[in-house]
């Protein structure tokens, strides 16, 4: 006697019925580049159909974004001017607190994520403060702590640090308790992979380091258990959801923390995730919003509640023809 396994598999109907993983819109968050310094959007080149956008483009995609059903933005700033100690990062007036302020009153009811680091705003590239050519890990908790309040004053939802110094999250859950800003969340950026899938973003957010790369705070991509400490940490330290990211090369870590916490688990699909597949799809060799989903769907699969990706736009469509 054969085992038939493909008896479930003849109707559309019957896969339907024994789908073990359902993409929905719900799970996903759009990532967005307010740049200080332009009047009109700007394409990324190796990102295409991502732009970096004015303030003044921002109420529009937002409602576009609210539109579609996505339940949330994270929100990525270009500053007019960066210096050593990324002064525009915690600038009540920066560009990010302005994105968020605006955000909040167009579509209240979108969740407004924003990134905490220093990267963008400093001139050097690098995540946190430089000390004798060292990144200062608790200088640097300082200025993270500062920028996170300010994004929260502002009205962010919840605040997402990325710069991987240690501690940043414990030290941003007390500045904010101190604040009276307790009902702002924190999604940390806990397993951070030193990945050169980070080159798209680098270059739409201008935040290549100057000198040296990220290998001293970032995580080793060799490093499964280390990611699960990482992970554990930034849980006691008060984390409300914890991330992988990238996401695809990395899916044995997603699946693994799955397993071992219950603490919401994020995924972040990364610029250059998203730049293979354009590229492929340009060329013709790749069906590009088949390939999307399948992606984002193997994301899912391997246990993540959230996925933050620039293809959240083309899915979300794709859901509304199709809901699983
Ligand atoms: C900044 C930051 C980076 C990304 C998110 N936040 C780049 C980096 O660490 O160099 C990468 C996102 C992407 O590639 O899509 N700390
Ligand atoms: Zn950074």
């Amino acid at each position: 006697m054969i085992r038939r396994l493909r008896r479930l598999r003849g109707l559309d109907a019957t896969r339907r019925l024994v789908r073990e993983t359902r993409l929905s819109t719900s799970d996903l968050v759009y990532p967005l580049f307010i740049d200080a310094r332009i009047g009109a959007r700007q394409p990324i080149p190796s990102m295409p159909g991502v732009y970096r956008l004015p303030l003044t483009e921002l109420e529009q995609e937002v409602t576009e974004i609210s539109s579609l059903e996505i339940p949330a933005v994270l929100l990525f700033g270009l500053p007019e001017r960066k210096d050593s100690i990324g002064t525009e990062a915690y600038a009540t007036d920066g560009i990010v607190q302005r994105a968020i302020k605006l955000v909040k009153k167009t579509v209240p009811q979108l969740a407004v994520i924003s990134d905490v680091c220093l990267c963008q705003f400093t001139d050097h590239g690098h995540c946190g403060v430089v000390k004798g050519g060292l990144i200062d890990n608790d200088e640097t908790l300082e200025l993270l702590s500062r920028t996170a309040v300010s994004h929260a004053k502002a009205g962010a939802d919840i605040v997402g640090p990325s710069a991987m110094m240690d501690g940043q999250v414990k030290a941003i859950r007390n500045e904010l308790d101190a604040n009276d800003l307790k009902c702002t969340a924190i999604m940390g950026y806990s397993a951070k992979f030193a990945s050169s899938f980070y080159g798209p973003f680098r270059e739409a957010a201008e935040s290549t380091p100057l000198w040296g790369d990220r290998r001293t705070y970032q995580m080793d991509p060799s490093n499964k258990n280390e990611a699960l400490r990482e992970i554990a940490l930034d849980i006691e330290e008060g984390a409300d959801i914890v991330m992988v990211k990238p996401a695809l090369g990395y899916l044995d870590i997603l699946s693994q923390a799955r397993s071992r916490f219950d603490t919401p688990i994020a995924a972040f699909n990364v610029s250059g995730e998203y730049a293979m597949v354009k590229a492929a799809a340009e060329k013709g060799w790749l069906n590009e919003k088949a390939v999307a989903m399948e992606v984002i769907r193997s994301i899912k699969r391997a246990g993540a509640d959230i996925i933050i990706t620039y293809f959240a736009k083309t899915i979300a469509d794709q859901l509304r023809e199709a809901p699983e």
